[in-house]
């Protein structure tokens, strides 16, 4: 039988961990996580994330702040917002939510967050330290962090002699997801849009990542019969079936194709996606515990 890996439950089980980590700040050091979330422009699926984390950092017990700015802000504007963010003592953790209208510089943006408050692990000294295999001192990026819990459920920490393949080289996601794995002894590759014959580099993969932004394109025949798959697409695609003009959200994994073939698949939704809030919440925690001192 095919294991569907629930990321719901993972997902609780962090959460409930930094409540507890939250609580024991409070009566120790006599303050709160903070988490301040940053949103630009009205692109509606963006809120709807952004609403989220803010929501589950005040269930966290988190001093929660959620700034809304205009499309029309300015670089120096949302720039000037981050450095009051950088100075602010009750702030563990900022997070500006990507992508940011085309007018802005994201890149120069994240660079402008401190390190230590990098919630979401972009800033090139977090990027490095992960690169370089200190997972102890930087924050790493959610949705990897999230994702290789869900890998260590079915394979523990060890995953020598496996073969992991990452599909989709982003700085968010594809080239953490691959230095985590490597960290963890796998041997990793990382494909995307430009590699060769994706399908068959696919079928030697033992752990199969997806995270390439197209519904479904994960067939059965790209699947290694037994291996692990891990499906981080978000799509909205036309639901018919549900009434005249409605949506629904699928992976980029043909799940109903791939169950049959895998023997561990994380579904959409819930699988990946609770993850990444749930880190957002933990990196915000350790943020604040070393703030702490
Ligand atoms: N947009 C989609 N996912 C993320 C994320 O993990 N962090 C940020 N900042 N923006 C995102």
């Amino acid at each position: 039988m095919t294991t569907v890996i629930d990321g719901k439950q993972a997902a609780a089980s962090v959460v409930a961990a930094v409540k507890a980590a939250a609580e024991r700040l409070e009566t120790e050091a006599g303050r709160r996580p903070g988490l301040a979330v940053v949103i630009v422009g009205d692109d509606p699926a963006s809120h709807a994330y952004v609403n989220s984390k803010s929501k589950m950092a005040k269930q966290c017990g988190f001093k929660s702040v959620q700034h809304t700015l205009p499309e029309a802000t300015s670089q120096e504007e949302l720039m000037a917002l981050v450095a009051e963010l950088n100075a602010d003592p009750d702030i563990d953790g900022i997070l500006v939510q990507l992508p940011l209208p085309k007018h802005l510089n994201s890149e120069a943006v994240i660079q402008s967050i401190l390190p230590e408050k990098d919630v979401d692990g972009l800033h090139v000294v977090n990027a490095g330290k992960l690169a370089t295999g200190d997972l102890d001192t930087g924050l790493v990026s959610c949705t990897p962090a999230g994702a290789m819990i869900l890998v260590r459920q079915i394979h523990g920490a060890d995953l020598s002699g496996l073969n992991a393949l990452v599909i989709g080289r982003s700085n968010l996601f594809g080239k953490p997801m691959a230095q985590l794995l490597l960290n963890a002894n796998a041997t990793v590759t990382i494909a995307h849009s430009r590699s060769r014959d994706l399908a068959g580099i696919a079928r030697s993969a033992d752990i199969l990542v997806a995270a390439v932004g197209r519904a479904e394109m994960v067939k059965a025949d790209w699947v290694k019969p037994g291996a692990t798959v891990i499906d981080v697409g978000i799509n909205r695609v036309p639901a018919p079936e549900k009434g005249e003009g409605r949506n629904k959200l699928v992976g980029d994994v043909d799940f109903a194709q791939c169950a049959p073939v895998a023997a561990a698949i994380s579904p959409v939704p819930g699988g990946v996606g609770p993850m990444t809030i749930a880190m957002l919440m933990a990196n915000t925690v350790i943020a604040a515990y070393r703030a702490a001192g």
